[in-house]
């Protein structure tokens, strides 16, 4: 796990948690009606896969378990997690890809709306992917994956001194790089060949030499709003677009955008196919149904897009009607660790994923409201520019008077807790009903995500080892963790005998 240069460990601060009275008279715990966004409270858990969908992308009972759960604490919206908008095979992760999708999604919808007595919204977030495949070892890659030309061979010629190597047969320049080290291969392969042998295939949007991937533009738009109608006809209270992080969408509003085919280059470019992604699902979906985005304040790699590139999106996204917008942060291939041979490259492993999850061991800024200034840069350049679209904020908010100083304070309109929600899906509940000294507070130190980065299931550290030959409690694979937090029950008013 990547940590800031010299962090130091951050001790969970003391906070006083409200009473009743007090809940009930903050702005957290009052209700948000702006356009088509309306929240019993402004609390939000943002989407956090939890890798319990079957092979083929269907929705389980562990599925229905994880997010009854999280509705039992009763926050204002519940994000379901990253959902492929295409049918296509990509491990245990929701699908939505085809109207046989939408039978089990129901489920979710329906066991959400029950478990918070309607006080919970349940959308979920549609998201596209490229491929990216594992690192293969180097006697792979040299034998199978590689195309050699004759600019390697003349390459190798030139490194190794020796002109034979410019007529050299196929076999004999695969076998030669076989074995070849570090700075022979520098020599020798592009840097894109470099990359594909040290963290595996992996494409981009700006791969335009691939059919598939230059007719993005003509293709997702149709991808999103087919499945935007599925998630309507599923019953969820609305959709989030997903524009941030690692994935296709937000390839295309980085900075790092090189295509010339007018959905690259400038500002304009770079957010076309956002807006006619959108474009297209609100023709879809009705102009009553709930559309947002998620997308990045600052991408935090090299070359990429800042909060000045962020708060021209949003002032676009804005104006075109968009409900909301969640405000993440980081979360990038480009600067991820080497994966193991045979392991898939993971983004959140640079300095870029640990600014979308930060954790104790931080910088002098620390973990906790660490990206609320972006979404506060970003809501104002929204309200300046005469639009009233509600901003949601996430990263490290875990406490009452954090949380109702960010609103107060006209930083956000709505806060999510992502990490906080895993570790105490009931933190909404207690807070709201004076019980706040009983929160089990997140520790941030990311055992959830490390999980998340091994594809196993999502649990919390500070649960999932509790009571566990209770009755009704299902396990992980492994046998050894609970799968979701255990029951809470507010307790009884004194003198209840
Ligand atoms: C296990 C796990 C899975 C996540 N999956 C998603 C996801 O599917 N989509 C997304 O936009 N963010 C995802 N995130 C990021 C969170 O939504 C959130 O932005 C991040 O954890 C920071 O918020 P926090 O400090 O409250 O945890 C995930 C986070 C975790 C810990
Ligand atoms: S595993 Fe750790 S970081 Fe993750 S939710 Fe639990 S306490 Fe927080």
């Amino acid at each position: 796990m990547w940590r800031p240069p010299g962090a130091q460990k951050h001790p969970l601060p003391d906070t006083a948690w409200p009473t009743a009275a007090e809940a009930a008279a903050s702005r957290l715990f009052s209700p948000l009606s702006q356009g088509a966004l309306s929240l019993s409270q402004r609390t939000w858990v943002p989407a956090m896969v939890p890798w319990r969908a079957t092979e083929d992308g269907e929705v389980t009972d562990r599925v229905v378990a994880w997010y009854r759960r999280f509705a039992e604490g009763q926050p204002g919206a519940v994000v379901v997690e990253a959902t492929g908008i295409r049918d296509v095979p990509s491990g245990p992760l929701l699908r939505i890809g085809d109207d046989r999708y939408i039978s089990g999604l129901r489920r979710i919808v329906d066991a959400v709306h029950e478990a918070s007595g309607g006080q919970t919204r349940v959308l979920i977030q549609l998201i596209d992917f490229l491929r990216v495949r594992r690192r293969p070892s180097a006697a792979t890659f040299f034998t199978r994956f590689l195309t050699v030309t004759q600019a390697h061979r003349v390459a190798l010629a030139e490194a190794l001194g020796d002109p034979a190597w410019r007529d050299a047969p196929e076999a004999a320049v695969r076998t030669r790089l076989v074995t070849a080290g570090d700075d022979l291969l520098g020599e020798v392969l592009s840097a894109r060949e470099r990359q594909d042998l040290q963290f595996g295939y992996r494409e981009s949007i700006n791969d335009t030499h691939l059919s598939h991937i230059a007719a993005l533009p003509e293709v997702l738009p149709a991808l999103f709003a087919k499945a935007a109608q599925r998630a309507r006809a599923a019953g969820f209270d609305g959709v989030e677009l997903h524009y941030a992080h690692a994935y296709t969408m937000a390839g295309f509003l980085s900075r790092r955008n090189q295509r010339t085919d007018g959905y690259g280059g400038d500002l304009a470019g770079r957010v076309r196919l956002p807006l006619e992604v959108f474009a297209a699902v609100r023709r879809a979906v009705g102009a009553d149904y709930l559309v947002g985005a998620r997308s990045l304040g600052d991408e935090v790699i090299e070359g990429g897009s800042r909060l000045d590139d962020a708060v021209h999106y949003a002032q676009a996204f804005a104006a075109a009607g968009l409900d909301f917008l969640s405000v993440s942060k980081g979360g990038k291939f480009e600067d991820a660790k080497r994966p193991a041979v045979g392991q898939a490259v993971y983004p959140y492993t640079g300095q870029s994923g640990y600014e979308c999850m930060p954790t104790v061991y931080s910088d002098a800024a620390g973990p906790f409201g660490r990206n609320v200034p972006l979404a506060a840069a970003i809501r104002a350049a929204v309200r300046a520019a005469g639009h009233t679209t509600p901003i949601v904020a996430a990263g490290g908010i875990h406490l009452f008077a954090q949380a109702e100083g960010i609103l107060r304070a006209g930083h956000a309109d709505v806060v999510a807790l992502a990490r906080q929600a895993l570790a105490d899906p009931d933190w909404f509940r207690k807070v709201r009903g004076g019980h706040g000294a009983e929160v089990r507070r997140c520790l941030y130190t990311n055992y959830c995500e490390a999980l998340d980065q091994r594809h196993r299931e999502v649990t919390c550290q500070r649960w999932d080892r509790e009571a566990l030959d209770a009755p009704g409690v299902s396990r992980s694979q492994d046998g050894r963790r609970r799968l979701v937090a255990p029951p809470w029950q507010p307790p009884a008013p004194e003198g209840t005998p």
